[in-house]
């Protein structure tokens, strides 16, 4: 018993500093709070995020388990003494574990997946995928929203239940990091899959759900069923791809276009957008071109309406990164997740990722993710140089770097968990995330300059790196502009 509450105690403290930290962090940094007071309050936190997150070799301490601590410390740690012995050349091997016939999962740029509601407390389940990427043990991940124990005042038990097999399978619950204390957040349930289980092409879920401190069992829920996406790293045909988080409201009409063929430019080769609740009609056109292309992906996210408003963090965020970033193992080798006036560029002549990134990757097998310093470029309109393309037209950035506002460009196959401006959690503790030096690439963020967290907006200096792609960029952007037969623009 002593040992037990030792950990207990010992996984509290570690976890409650932590998310003391990040909430103030992320939620600060997102809310572009600018008082003087957060800008001290950072320079004192700053040092302990940095030694947590910001060294080139991070420590991956955090683990926030919500029940079944046991469990779950032995999921996350037990696999780890086996994991160097499954890196080989830059490609994390799939263990292999008996399958099934492999066509009937859910392919991974499925676009058919809905919320499906659980309980009256507040569950809602999207997504499953069958993650074999550890070698002695398949687990089913379930993307899950849920209202948070403080709000409900309820704690919740998963279970799985697989068709061979009646009994039912106890679940630990992940609560992913950048929730914000808002009333419901994003949760990752798993499961461990039987040995002799074969046919997980479709699973069912159900919870029992418990007053707060557990003591009574209020009701059990009906279970739901879920098509599985079974995760496959070895068929990821994309070199580079990028995620979007949810797009909402109404983007302006080009910016889109020049996102993607910037990217393009740069070497991406697939998108998956988040459609949540996209107003314009343009918008949905130019998503229905590269769809019909198969440059992109766009999946419904349908938001159940109890989340329309400040429910949740940004629209469910987080949990779209992670349920993107599970998609794109099966289909991507590298992926970035970034906004749309996000754009990570390399600053050697005509770089682009392929040609800068490739080789930083293949550095070492335990890199599972490269992080991007970034700057602040004015948005200028009606620039003579090019009125209509945003990444020509501003060619003034912040001096400064921002290394805080960082953006990752990861592995999907060795992360576990991805933040917003970090990898939260990576397969396996040896993996690493190497930091890149603004001489040779950083994110350009076309928005204006915002001076928090000791980010100085003052001084700016010309950089006319995006030039080197104008001509390409703007013939490419007027050709999709003609075919989509959008009202033509002066470039
Ligand atoms: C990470 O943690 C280990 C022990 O858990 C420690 O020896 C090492 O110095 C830490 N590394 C960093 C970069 O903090
Ligand atoms: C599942 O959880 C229950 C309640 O915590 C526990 O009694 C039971 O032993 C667990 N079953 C397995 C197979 O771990
Ligand atoms: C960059 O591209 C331009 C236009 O294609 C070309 O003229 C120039 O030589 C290239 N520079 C390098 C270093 O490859
Ligand atoms: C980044 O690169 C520059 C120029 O090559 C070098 O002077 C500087 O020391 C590097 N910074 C770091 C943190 O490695």
């Amino acid at each position: 018993m002593f040992p037990k509450v030792t950990l207990r105690f010992y996984v509290t403290v570690l976890c409650s500093g932590y998310f003391g930290i990040l909430y103030v962090f992320h939620g600060h940094l997102q809310q572009e709070i600018q008082s003087d007071k957060a800008d001290t309050a950072w320079v004192k936190w700053k040092n302990t995020i940095y030694k947590i997150n910001y060294k080139n070799s991070y420590n991956f301490t955090r683990t926030k388990i919500l029940s079944k601590i046991d469990d779950f410390t032995q999921e996350m740690r037990g696999p780890v003494a086996h994991q160097q012995s499954m890196l080989k050349d830059d490609v994390v091997i799939t263990a292999s574990h008996p399958s099934s016939d492999s066509t009937c999962y859910l392919p991974p740029n499925s676009v058919t997946r809905t919320f499906q509601f659980m309980e009256k407390g507040g569950i809602y389940i999207y997504s499953a995928y069958l993650d074999e990427r550890l070698p002695d043990k398949r687990f089913i991940r379930v993307m899950t929203l849920m209202m948070s124990a403080q709000k409900s005042q309820k704690t919740v038990s998963f279970f799985c239940h697989f068709k061979e097999n009646l009994e039912q399978h106890n679940a630990s619950i992940y609560e992913l990091c950048e929730n914000h204390g808002k009333e419901y957040g994003g949760y990752m349930v798993s499961c461990v899959v039987p040995e002799h289980v074969t046919d997980i092409c479709q699973i069912s879920v159900s919870a029992d759900i418990f007053s707060k401190d557990s003591s009574v069992k209020l009701e059990s829920t009906r279970a739901i069923t879920l098509d599985v996406t079974q995760i496959n790293t070895k068929h990821a045909k994309y070199n580079y791809g990028v995620c979007v988080p949810p797009l909402f409201g109404k983007p302006r009409k080009e910016q889109l276009i020049e996102f993607i063929e910037m990217h393009k430019l740069l070497g991406v080769s697939h998108f998956i957008f988040y459609n949540f609740n996209i107003k314009d009609e343009i918008s949905k056109k130019v998503l229905d071109y590269y769809s019909e292309r198969k440059e992109a992906t766009v999946v419904p996210w349908s938001l159940p309406s109890v989340m329309w408003g400040d429910q949740i963090w940004y629209h469910g965020q987080l949990s779209v990164h992670n349920d993107c970033m599970y998609r794109a193992m099966s289909m991507m080798k590298h992926l970035a997740i970034i906004d749309i006036d996000e754009f990570i560029v390399p600053h050697k002549e005509n770089g682009t990722w392929t040609n800068s990134f490739d080789s930083l990757f293949k550095t070492s097998t335990n890199t599972c993710a490269l992080s991007f310093d970034s700057a602040f470029f004015e948005p200028v309109i009606s620039n003579k140089i090019a009125s209509n393309l945003i990444t020509m037209g501003s060619l003034t950035r912040s001096q400064q770097f921002s290394r805080v506002r960082t953006k990752v460009i990861v592995q999907p196959a060795k992360v576990f968990e991805t933040g917003i401006h970090h990898v939260s959690k990576p397969l396996n503790e040896e993996m690493k995330v190497i930091k890149v030096n603004t001489s040779e690439a950083f994110m350009h963020h076309y928005r204006t300059c915002v001076p928090n967290y000791g980010m100085k907006c003052s001084n700016t200096v010309e950089d006319k790196t995006m030039l080197w792609h104008f001509k390409k960029l703007k013939d490419n952007v007027y050709n999709v502009l003609k075919e989509i037969t959008i009202d033509s623009v002066e470039l």
